[in-house]
């Protein structure tokens, strides 16, 4: 008879517990999920009411009672956070023990280190659930887009703001009251600032760049801003301008005129930017999330769905569970399984180009004294620093002053940088009150 396969459950928060309840209820689903057993589960409050259906003989508060017990066979790591996480998952691997994590901020910064100590012990890491929530992303990049030269991945992968960007335009919610809400639902990071000061996304942004690219990415150096100190003004006025404003992550190859060897030369970033109405991704509202992938020949390819909340993380998350359970259960019978996977990690130099020399539009909104002039002389410095302007107009001018917006075409980061400089230094000019790229 087979043997059912022994699950160790490090967390059952948000994630864990969506996944305790499929595997609780394997009737209607793929014939899998009833070969799988949860043996062993790790919480931090042993006092916690759980929301699931669940022996409490199983549960403990040492993680390494999990990774250690000799019946889990699969380690699905669900509880967050840097340390002890990473030592866990490593504990793991040196056990011969196949790994399924949501853990984006571990994998971003761990992920070479990690998969070089998977190989050496054959054993799989699988982390579809690290990136996207419950969209099918890692795979489909890792293998499936694996015949192309990928030039750009652009994403709204942060379920958290997309949600707040979202209820602020539609609802004109206060930002604090959707971020409260935003808790409530599971979508948030234990600590939200992960998720408004943009960092989640880098995260996530670093995970796809090294599958998409070929190789490690330097994740401390992805330059990133967050939608804390977004205005509900520039959201409107963005909306009158015929944009949406979302946190985007985008990582793009500008390796052709850089580098001759096979080095990738890659500009990554999350911003707040404001996105054209008519653009796919302008219509990914609430806890969506969506990852553009313009690619070599493929074209552009775009993945979407919900990015964040126990039911679609817990969907990816038992997807690979039964990746690696299905290879066990062929084990068990003798059957060989070769997964072309484990070798999809050769990796390659990739270098992050330097914030300036990034290519982008921009949103400018100056507060300006409202004199006769003053739109020429904000252009002639955008004339002087090569920025070439697509629109420039001025929204609104009461007593204190005028509000004017201008959107560039694309050009260097660097040149915007210098001319807002010396914009800023202009008599007429109060203040510059935002500036976002655009796509
Ligand atoms: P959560 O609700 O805070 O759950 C974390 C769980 O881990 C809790 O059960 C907690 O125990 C347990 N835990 C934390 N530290 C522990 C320790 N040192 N020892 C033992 N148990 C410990 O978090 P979550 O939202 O499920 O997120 C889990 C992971 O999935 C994170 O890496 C997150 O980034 C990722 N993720 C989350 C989502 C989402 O939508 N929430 C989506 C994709 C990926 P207690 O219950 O006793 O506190
Ligand atoms: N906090 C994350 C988000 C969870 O809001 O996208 C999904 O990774």
């Amino acid at each position: 008879m087979t043997q059912k396969i022994g699950i160790g459950l490090l967390g059952l928060g948000t994630v864990g517990t969506g996944v305790a309840n499929i595997l609780n209820s394997p009737e209607g689903r793929h014939p899998l999920v009833a070969s799988i057993n949860i043996v062993r589960i790790a919480v931090r409050d042993l006092q916690r009411p759980r929301l699931v259906n669940i022996d409490q003989s199983i549960i403990t508060n040492d993680p390494y009672e999990v990774v250690k017990d000799p019946n889990v066979e699969v380690v699905v790591e669900a509880m967050g956070g840097l340390e002890p996480a990473r030592s866990l998952i490593m504990l793991a691997i040196a056990s011969g023990k196949s790994i399924v994590t949501a853990n984006k901020a571990v994998v971003a910064r761990y992920g070479k280190e990690i998969a070089e100590a998977a190989n050496a012990s054959g054993v799989y890491v699988l982390i579809e659930a690290a990136v996207g929530g419950g969209i099918p992303i890692i795979e489909p990049i890792k293998q499936s887009l694996g015949g192309n030269r990928i030039q750009k991945v652009t994403g709204i992968i942060n379920g958290t703001t997309n949600y707040i960007l979202t209820q602020m335009t539609k609802r004109g919610t206060k930002y604090q009251d959707v971020l409260k809400e935003a808790q409530e639902l599971g979508y948030a990071e234990s600590d939200p600032s992960a998720d408004v000061d943009g960092h989640d996304a880098a995260d996530k942004i670093a995970i796809l760049s090294g599958l998409a690219f070929g190789g490690a990415i330097d994740r401390e150096s992805i330059p990133t801003k967050g939608i804390s100190t977004l205005e509900s003004k520039d959201i409107i006025y963005a909306n009158k301008l015929g944009y949406e404003i979302k946190l985007l992550a985008i990582a793009e190859n500008l390796s052709e005129s850089a580098t001759k060897d096979s080095s990738a030369y890659l500009a990554l970033r999350v911003e707040p930017s404001l996105i054209p109405k008519e653009h796919p991704l302008s219509g990914v509202n609430g806890v969506n999330n969506a990852i553009l992938i313009e690619g070599d020949p493929i074209g552009q390819v775009m993945f979407y769905g919900p990015g964040a909340g126990a039911g679609p993380t817990a969907s990816a998350v038992v997807a690979d569970i039964l990746n690696v359970a299905g290879i066990k259960l062929m084990q068990q019978r003798g059957e060989k399984s070769l997964d072309p996977l484990l070798s999809a990690f050769s990796w390659r130099n990739c270098f992050l180009a330097n914030p300036r020399e990034m290519p982008q539009k921009n949103y400018v909104r100056l507060i300006t004294a409202d004199t006769p002039g003053v739109i020429g002389s904000v252009g002639n410095l955008f004339g002087k620093n090569d920025v070439s302007i697509e629109s420039i107009v001025q929204l609104d001018s009461n007593k204190t002053g005028a509000e004017i917006i201008v959107i560039t075409h694309e050009v260097s980061k660097g040149q915007i940088i210098d001319s807002l400089e010396e914009i800023e230094k202009l008599t007429e000019v109060i203040q510059i009150a935002a500036h976002f790229s655009c796509l």
